[in-house]
């Protein structure tokens, strides 16, 4: 049998199993000593903290690096010029293969230095919040890193959702500024970004500025009094431009997330205790080494770009590479091929992507080389085991250990993940706690699981990349992580720890699917299928999905004598205004009512079970207030499989 293993086969093993459980266990016992260390060796600090940390977690008064100094921007890029001057910080690839850029340090310091002035210039100061919706150019890193530079909040919103998404985050947040692109580029089709923007800033009145930056060229319509070219605003200012002095505690940006109510959730993140976090984790489970190449291929406007392709490698001093396409364009092989072109050692994806490549065949793989890569990552949904082996079989050539990184927008940073040299694989694991980590399983009375019964996956004590709250919504924020389990972090997801102490992610246990990856809420559906005029109902839940992991299956109640024709149709269209084109449904059933109990809640258990055909084991349904209403939906179930 081939030998399944989690270790490198060159000499860079940086730590052994024993060591592991000795930091572990000391990072457990004495978090403080462990992070003030941490923060001491990976973050430069003007002044140092006062306290590792301070107030009390299961009160949500926990603070890291109390009244500690610093500023991200410093730290990612304006530290690295004495020695990383001229070493590519960003290599940059288009949609289109035959675009492509490098960005040195020096060359990035000089950029976000101008483009802070530009931002300066238009009257931001800090803590104004800053809107970035934007492609995945090097222009987006510059405006992330220019917002840290002068302690500006930034929020950056992803490409592919709509106008209708956009409004409302910049309308949540009260935001002065959007820096925006005449376009983006997918699969050689172009998407109107400032187009959309200009529709979503229409009911946005605090939005004086645009920012737009040229990407295609193509013809935009222009606002005179508000519009600024990018590139016109680069060159009327100076290219010198001082940090502002951060508090650790201040915030660093606003990230929005789905949840299990219609609103999505800002979450925030502050710079001291997440910007340690994510430059250690990424050293220590990514083992990064001066010299590498590494890509992490998620967008900047998700937690994983954020953490993973900016703040965490440049804080290293690290040569990340960005991508701004897809990995079906021109051809299956686009991700191994530019694996090949630029030498890449750290390659880091979702599932979803590997299931995509996988079911296309080996041979777009196997006609690259990959030779590069030392290490292989997976985040944000589970990945089975055949998906695994195949990851590590054919891209990795069996040589390449894999980190199956569990985490989420809220904890900043991974929170459960093998380590290189340390834990032997268990292919669809995710594996051991990250130090200073300590997950729980808990069962539905609020019992810790000691055995390895499946359960609530929650989380004992703070660490420094924890959310501080959500924007404007402390309320939220209590009800949401600290009440489901009384005073510890609630994840949403359902796990279980097996005999060995490996933690297996199930999936999440709340409202909320993950599709192709992207988180998405089903009450966010819903009120989206609620603006068709016909509907008078909607109830969304989740469907397995081979490639995508999950799809997204709605039934719907129609209000009286509603023509039915190109109801998905009609559907899809409500739901790419309101969210985006990531929001897509697999199945519409139309039924004549919503199963629902005598107190009017509809059972959501039931209704994923007769969506995944699963009709035999739909379990209690004595307390509907009108049993039959299950039939009516089994019998149109049914006629769909026909
Ligand atoms: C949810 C968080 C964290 C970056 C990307 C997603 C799921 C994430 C894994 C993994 C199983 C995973 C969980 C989690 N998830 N990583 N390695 N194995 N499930 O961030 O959009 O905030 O989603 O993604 O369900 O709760 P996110």
């Amino acid at each position: 049998m081939r030998k399944k293993t989690n270790t490198p086969p060159s000499s860079d093993v940086h730590l052994n199993l024993k060591q592991y459980k000795k930091i572990y266990k000391q990072s457990i016992t004495d978090p403080n000593r462990f992070w003030g260390e941490q923060a001491k060796k990976f973050i430069s600090w003007f002044t140092p903290w006062k306290k590792v940390s301070s107030g009390d977690f299961r009160k949500q008064t926990k603070q890291w690096f109390v009244d500690g100094k610093l500023n991200a921007c410093y730290n990612c890029v304006d530290r690295h010029l004495e020695t990383h001057k001229d070493k590519p910080a960003i290599i940059w690839e288009g949609d289109d293969p035959n675009k492509s850029l490098t960005i040195t340090y020096g060359e990035l310091h000089e950029k976000v230095c101008r483009f802070a002035n530009v931002l300066k210039k238009q009257g931001v100061e800090k803590g104004d919040r800053v809107c970035i919706y934007l492609p995945m150019i090097p222009e987006t890193a510059i405006a992330m890193l220019a917002c840290a530079r002068i302690g500006a909040i930034h929020s950056v919103v992803f490409g592919g959702f709509s106008s209708e998404s956009l409004k409302t985050r910049l309308l949540d947040l009260g935001c002065k500024i959007v820096i925006t692109a005449d376009e983006s580029v997918r699969r050689g089709l172009y998407i109107p970004l400032k187009k959309n923007a200009d529709t979503a800033i229409q009911d946005c009145p605090k939005v004086k500025k645009v920012i737009v930056v040229k990407h295609t060229g193509n013809p935009v319509e222009w606002h005179k009094k508000r519009d600024i070219w990018y590139h016109d605003a680069m060159k009327e200012v100076d290219a010198v431009c001082p940090v502002k002095i951060m508090d650790a505690n201040d915030t660093l940006f606003v990230l929005y997330t789905s949840g299990s109510t219609a609103k999505p959730k800002g979450i925030v993140h502050t710079t001291g205790g997440y910007l340690v976090y994510v430059a250690m984790t990424f050293k220590t489970i990514f083992n990064y080494q001066d010299g590498d190449i590494y890509w992490c291929t998620a967008d900047l406007g998700w937690i994983t770009g954020h953490s993973y392709l900016l703040y965490g490698p440049l804080a290293n001093g690290a040569t990340t590479l960005m991508f701004e396409g897809v990995p079906s364009y021109p051809t299956y092989s686009r991700y191994w091929e530019m694996i090949d072109k630029y030498h890449v050692n750290i390659f880091y994806t979702a599932p979803t992507a590997i299931r995509t490549l996988r079911h296309e065949g080996d041979t777009w793989v196997t006609k690259t080389n990959r030779s590069s890569l030392k290490l292989l990552g997976t985040v944000g949904e589970p990945i089975s085991p055949d998906v695994w082996e195949w990851y590590y079989r054919v891209v990795g050539k069996s040589k390449c250990p894999i980190v199956d990184t569990w985490w989420q927008t809220e904890t900043g940073g991974v929170l459960i993940t093998p380590l290189v040299g340390v834990t032997p694989a268990k292919p669809g694991s995710a594996a051991w706690p990250f130090y200073g980590i300590v997950p729980e399983i808990i069962d539905e009375n609020g019992k810790i699981i000691k055995d390895t019964r499946p359960g609530k996956l929650v989380i004992k004590h703070s660490w420094p990349g924890m959310l501080e709250t959500i924007w404007h919504n402390r309320i939220r924020f209590i009800k949401g992580y600290f009440e489901e389990v009384p005073g510890k972090y609630f994840t949403g997801d359902n796990a279980y720890r097996d005999k060995d102490g490996y933690f297996w992610i199930l999936g999440r246990e709340d409202d909320v699917i993950k599709v192709s990856g992207h988180r998405i809420g089903t009450g966010e559906v819903e009120s989206a299928l609620l603006t068709v005029h016909k509907i008078s109902e909607a109830a969304v839940v989740a469907i397995p999905n081979e490639i995508k992991g999950h799809g997204i299956f709605a039934y719907v109640v129609t209000k009286p004598n509603t023509d039915l024709t190109d109801l998905k149709k009609t559907l899809n269209k409500a739901i790419q205004k309101e969210i985006g084109k990531i929001a897509v449904l697999e199945e519409v059933l139309h039924v004549k009512e919503l199963p629902k109990t005598r107190s009017g809640k509809i059972m959501r258990r039931l209704l994923r079970k007769i969506a995944a055909n699963e009709f035999e084991e739909l379990g209690d349904t004595s307390t509907l207030a009108d049993p039959s209403v299950i039939d009516d939906i089994i019998y149109q179930r049914k006629k769909i499989n026909d």
